[in-house]
């Protein structure tokens, strides 16, 4: 049975005070939870209590301390029904047992390593014990835990330590956490082992000090630096943009190397996925500590965007999840390069989300209907929720979003708050009105623009027509005109904007356009000369914008955007224009063209010192095949759009000519590692020169990439020069391949760098090679950190080998998914979305991907989170 949005309602009893006591043994865990429980509405007056539980099994039933006789309850794994219970509070005593070392499905209590940790959200706190898990019941938890002391010498909970000491006359030892904020069951968190640990601390805007701490696996402490330093700068970042400051005593963080997602921000506990906690320049790349500090500070601001203020459901996913990355995006944009961030974040945006909106998994940013909650951690969630918030703050301008936010924070403080709840604190901070713009939460796919500029030298006048639409995704066949926010400007001959006296024919807003019919037509006055109509600047908006340029005008745009974003995205535009027309060559057996245009526009931006190494690296880094894929979406043929983008990425390097290895050897002055922005742009770009060089093939080419490989002094350059060779398919990458991992064998975070680059060789045999890999020792099917390196790396990454024209890839997919789903479905069913876009395919890829995704759909006792990825892709 699917949940609706429509049926909400609130619960009949809620819990007050929890107490927890856990007596932790790996495969026999004894848990007692004493629940505070009081009517709550009409509905309790029945006398029936229900509470969840996910595979457990109960142990003992109390009853405000009264064992409850077995004709007044029924429990079974799934649930706990109590029936004639006081329509008054009244406690209840549930003791569970359960087996955190047969858990992997790693959501509730489980092992990784030699710990004990949990991961709740969104329903893994039922596989602890009986509850009502669910996010608008906010309670106060105290947690006590009881192990042996040499197997557990550290022993975590949420909140506050508030008791610890030995269990006189054994070899246990127990801790006390105490949390004062309310809170829903989906941000407990437990975590007891052997662990390392760095400590620090932090001083609060209002000069309260806060213990930090993080624990990593033993000898791993060195690598936990960064992390810190990256916590603290949120910390002080989260006081001075929103004014929101941390609230406990102690504010932990725990990676460990086992975990289904990213991180999980449990109140004063966040648990990490280790790879992003991990760094030293030795084994991560600069993209691997710019991706540890954006997780660190996402994880943290959930104090406030998700923690002391909650979602009332799961449909409000978004509320926390949307503008916690828009805050950490804004974050990571204020300690690095702010375009080159939105550039990054735009090119996952369409890379993830787009083809997502475009598919059989489309949902809005807030989804009315699920069967399954865990799939919809998606990139529609996520980074469209993201976009979202970022054109609310685009319509109302920084300083009115900001009194937005105060109000929210003030509202609904301690609350589990609704989309509506958070659009109406806008609306009334500022008077506006955001009914249309609510639409962004309904309706799902991505709406396009349609623009067309016209300019009348006489009256000097120019007219611009913007036309929207939103195709037709599941369950929504019709769409409403949206409220978009288009940035622009009107570039002159000069390259500055040009000025205009008036404007009619729609709201402009100094430089946004809020555009808000089907279609609008802007007359601008006054415009002394043709304008390049610069448009959807910073991309305000999540659209697809079809434009007619000319690629003359296309170029001028990459030379003169004041817009840095519209620079770089009229350089993928040529670029993107270059590799349809190549794909199609190839498909008619005609030689590609050649790009001058293009090739000019990328030397030009290559050579002007002007602008920040890492800018230029994201102009060079032409649209990948997927990217390509997306762009023609019907009877796509992965094999030619891979050699369309071969030839034109060989004519490129053959144009730029030796300029590239001047560049790159200009670029290579040796100063010691550091993971900064500045220093990590220009490996980006030297990086980027690199891999248009081996392109080539050259000789001349291939010996400085094998030069790069074996001198690097970091993991960005030794990783980068490993890379082109091996996505090049060029046969010196076996022997290079192979002393990487003779040189990390045992580092699996790195090990995942190799099992991706493995998994991703445009080859033939790369299948093979993948198949074999899974039986190697340093893979291991219950670590999802491995899985998604290299299934992962080869469904979601390889385009040629996973779409081979035999069906192999999809049939190996197929087998990998319905083996792991018995055992970790969440894993498996994340593995099945690389099929969302098999409806795109050429017949031939089309029928075989077909029978993949059938043959999973009619296996017996498949999960509920795979049954409903399958059942959404074929529908
Ligand atoms: N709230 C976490 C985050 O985005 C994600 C946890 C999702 N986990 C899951 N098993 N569905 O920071
Ligand atoms: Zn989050």
């Amino acid at each position: 049975v699917p949940f609706r949005l429509e049926d909400y309602r609130p619960p009949a009893f809620t819990i007050d005070r929890v107490h927890l006591d856990f007596a932790l043994s790996p495969s026999a865990t004894r848990v007692v939870a004493t629940l505070s429980l009081r009517p709550n509405t009409e509905e309790a007056q029945n006398g029936t209590l229900e509470l969840v539980g996910d595979e457990i099994v109960l142990k003992g039933l109390m009853l405000n301390g009264i064992p409850l006789d077995a004709g007044r309850y029924e429990a079974l794994p799934a649930s706990l029904v109590i029936r004639d219970v006081p329509l008054a509070p009244f406690t209840l005593t549930i003791e569970t047992e359960i087996d955190p070392a047969a858990n992997t499905k790693l959501m509730g209590l489980y092992r990784s390593g030699s710990a004990y940790c949990t991961q709740c959200e969104a329903e893994g706190f039922r596989r602890i014990t009986y509850f009502l898990d669910r996010p608008d019941v906010l309670a106060v938890y105290t947690t006590r835990i009881e192990a042996r002391r040499s197997e557990a010498p550290v022993l975590l909970a949420n909140g506050n330590p508030v008791e610890s000491g030995d269990v006189a006359g054994t070899d246990r030892h127990y801790a006390i956490w105490h949390d004062p904020f309310p809170k829903p069951s989906y941000l407990f968190a437990l975590v007891a082992g052997d662990l390392g640990l760095v400590s620090d601390s932090f001083t609060t805007m209002s000069g309260r000090r806060v213990d930090l701490r993080i624990y990593c696996e033993h000898g791993k402490e060195g690598r936990c630096r960064y992390a810190m330093e990256a916590l603290k700068r949120s910390m002080r970042w989260d006081e001075t943009a929103f004014g929101r400051e941390y609230d406990l005593d102690i504010f932990v963080i725990v990676a460990v190397s086992d975990f289904n997602m990213g991180a999980m921000e449990n109140k004063g506990l966040n648990i990490f996925n280790d790879k992003y906690v991990l760094a030293d320049p030795d084994t991560a790349t600069d993209v691997d500590y710019a991706n540890v500090e954006g997780v660190i500070a996402h994880e943290y601001f959930h104090n406030w965007t998700g923690n002391r203020i909650t979602c009332r459901d799961w449909f409000q996913l978004c509320l926390k999840e949307g503008l916690t990355v828009f805050r950490d995006q804004e974050f990571s944009s204020d300690m690095r390069s702010r375009p080159v961030k939105r550039i990054a974040d735009v090119r996952t945006l369409q890379a993830r989300q787009f083809p997502e909106d475009g598919g059989p998994l489309a949902h809005p940013v807030r989804p009315e209907i699920y069967h399954e909650i865990s799939n919809f951690y998606t990139p529609t969630v996520y980074e469209k929720g993201a976009e979202v918030v970022r054109m609310l703050e685009t319509i109302l301008g920084a300083d009115d979003f900001r009194k937005g936010m105060d109000l929210y924070f003030e509202r609904h403080d301690g609350e589990a708050a609704t989309v509506e709840d958070f659009l109406a604190c806008f609306a009334d901070a500022t008077g506006r009105d955001l009914s249309q713009f609510a639409l962004w939460y309904a309706q799902a796919g991505t709406p396009q623009i349609v623009a067309r500029g016209h300019y009348d030298g006489d009256a000097k006048t120019f007219s611009l027509t913007l036309a929207q639409s939103t195709p037709p995704t599941p369950g929504q066949p019709t769409k409403q005109p949206m409220h978009i926010p288009v940035r622009f400007g009107l570039i002159g001959p000069n390259g500055e904007d040009l000025a205009f006296s008036s404007v009619e024919g729609a709201a402009v807003e100094g430089d946004v356009i809020h555009l808000t019919e089907t279609a609008e037509t802007i007359v601008f006055r006054g415009v002394a000369s043709r304008p390049i109509p610069s448009l959807l600047r910073n991309f305000s908006a999540p659209v697809r914008l079809a434009i007619d340029m000319s690629a003359d005008d296309l170029l001028f745009q990459v030379r003169a955007d004041a817009d840095p974003f519209n620079r770089w995205q009229a350089a993928q535009t040529l670029a993107m224009r270059a590799l349809i027309a190549g794909t199609a060559d190839v498909l008619t057996g005609r030689p590609v063209a050649a790009q001058p245009t293009l090739a000019t526009g990328l030397a030009e931006v290559l050579d002007n010192e002007e602008l920040e190494p890492a800018f230029r690296a994201q102009v060079l880094q032409i649209p990948s095949e997927a990217d390509v894929a997306r762009e023609i979406g019907q009877n796509v043929d992965p094999d030619a759009i891979a050699l369309s983008r071969r030839q034109l990425r060989l004519a490129l390097a053959r144009a730029l000519g030796p300029s590239l290895m001047r560049r790159y050897q200009a670029l290579g002055v040796k100063a010691a590692y550091s993971p900064d922005a500045a220093d990590a742009g220009r490996r980006a770009l030297r990086n980027a020169l690199l891999d248009l060089l081996v392109a080539t093939g050259e000789d001349e080419a291939i010996a400085a990439t094998t030069r790069q490989f074996h001198d690097a002094d970091n993991m960005t350059d030794r990783l980068a020069a490993l890379a082109s060779v091996s996505s090049a398919a060029l046969p010196q990458r076996r022997e290079l391949l192979d002393a990487f991992h003779e040189r990390y064998r045992n580092d699996p975070l790195v090990l995942d760098k190799w099992l991706t680059l493995e998994a991703t060789v445009p080859a033939a045999e790369t299948l093979d090679r993948v198949k074999a890999l899974l039986s190697q020792p340093g893979f291991a099917h219950s670590n999802p950190n491995r899985v998604r390196a290299l299934v992962g790396g080869f469904s979601a990454a390889n385009p040629t080998q996973f779409n081979r024209a035999d069906g192999a890839g999809f049939d190996f997919l197929a087998d990998f998914v319905l083996d792991l789903d018995r055992r970790n479905p969440q894993t498996a069913a994340r593995l099945l979305v690389a099929f969302r876009s098999w409806r795109a395919l050429e017949p031939g890829r089309r029928t075989r991907a077909e029978h993949a995704l059938r043959r999973i759909a009619a296996a017996e006792r498949l999960s509920s989170d795979t049954l409903d990825i399958v059942t959404r892709t074929l529908a």
